[in-house]
């Protein structure tokens, strides 16, 4: 069966990665993300939609119509996202607001939508991308934290809430992963390989979750790097 695919956060890192497995598999792929021409993806079966998933409200309106468009989207993988650590202080009500909106009530609204074509379809795999901020807290990551706990509540309710129908949903959450997340931070990964993980092993691993046998549920995967090292990017060594 010719499969599609929805990939949020597709013009970077681990969507981007996500994408062109997906394609490579024979999807096909529908991606949102702000600017498409950061790393372009050219393929025939790949169809970007610009989404700032920060206006909730605009979001609603570009998910109806693509589930209008595709009726027959079997799978979601909700990632985009982005980083910001600082202390909660140092946040105003809009930072907040729009913190909580691309990184999670923007993909709850998106799984609204394609919740009820899966359902008609009598299967789908909706896959979010959390973090291991999603297990455990740490000072900075308030918002981030709350954000990634709140996408692993979800995926546990919705889990409960349309698996009798043929869904499965799988929440992933890796440790550091070298990808352009931290360019606009004052940390990132060690230079070691060993150090993050690459966006192409999440992408293999939410192409794998979504092949399993339709009798296999895999609710939840975490991954770390073989040895994690923070290098503090304004820090003299
Ligand atoms: N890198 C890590 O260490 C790490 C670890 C654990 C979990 N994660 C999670 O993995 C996901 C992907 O991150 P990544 O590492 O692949 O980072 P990335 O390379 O920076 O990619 C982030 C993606 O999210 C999209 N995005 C950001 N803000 C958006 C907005 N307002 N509206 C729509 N799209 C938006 C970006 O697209 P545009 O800028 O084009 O809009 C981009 O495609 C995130 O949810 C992140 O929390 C990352």
């Amino acid at each position: 069966m010719h499969r599609i695919a929805v990939v949020t956060g597709s013009s970077s890192g681990i969507g981007r990665a996500t994408a062109t497995r997906l394609l490579e598999a024979g999807f096909t792929v529908i991606g949102l993300a702000r600017h498409h021409d950061k790393y372009e993806i050219s393929h025939d079966h790949y169809y970007p939609r610009t989404a700032d998933f920060s206006d909730i409200e605009k979001l609603d309106k570009i998910a109806a119509d693509i589930s209008k468009d595709y009726p027959k989207i079997s799978v979601l993988v909700c990632n985009a996202g982005f980083g910001d650590f600082r202390h909660l202080e140092n946040f105003s009500y809009k930072q907040i607001q729009e913190f909580l909106n691309v990184n999670l009530v923007a993909h709850i609204v998106l799984c609204r939508h394609m919740v009820s074509g899966m359902k008609k379809l009598g299967q789908g795999d909706i896959v979010i991308v959390g973090s291991e901020a999603a297990l455990i807290g740490k000072r900075k990551a308030t918002l981030y934290s709350a954000a990634k706990f709140g996408m692993r509540g979800f995926a546990q309710s919705l889990r409960d809430e349309v698996g009798s129908s043929g869904l499965r949903v799988c929440l992933i959450n890796p440790g550091m992963v070298r990808s352009a997340f931290f360019n606009d931070l004052d940390f990132e990964p060690g230079d070691s390989s060993e150090n993050a993980i690459e966006p192409e092993d999440i992408a293999k691993v939410i192409v794998e979750t979504v092949g399993a046998r339709r009798g296999t549920v895999i609710d939840e995967i975490n991954l770390s790097p073989a040895s994690k090292v923070i290098h503090f990017k304004n820090r003299k060594p």
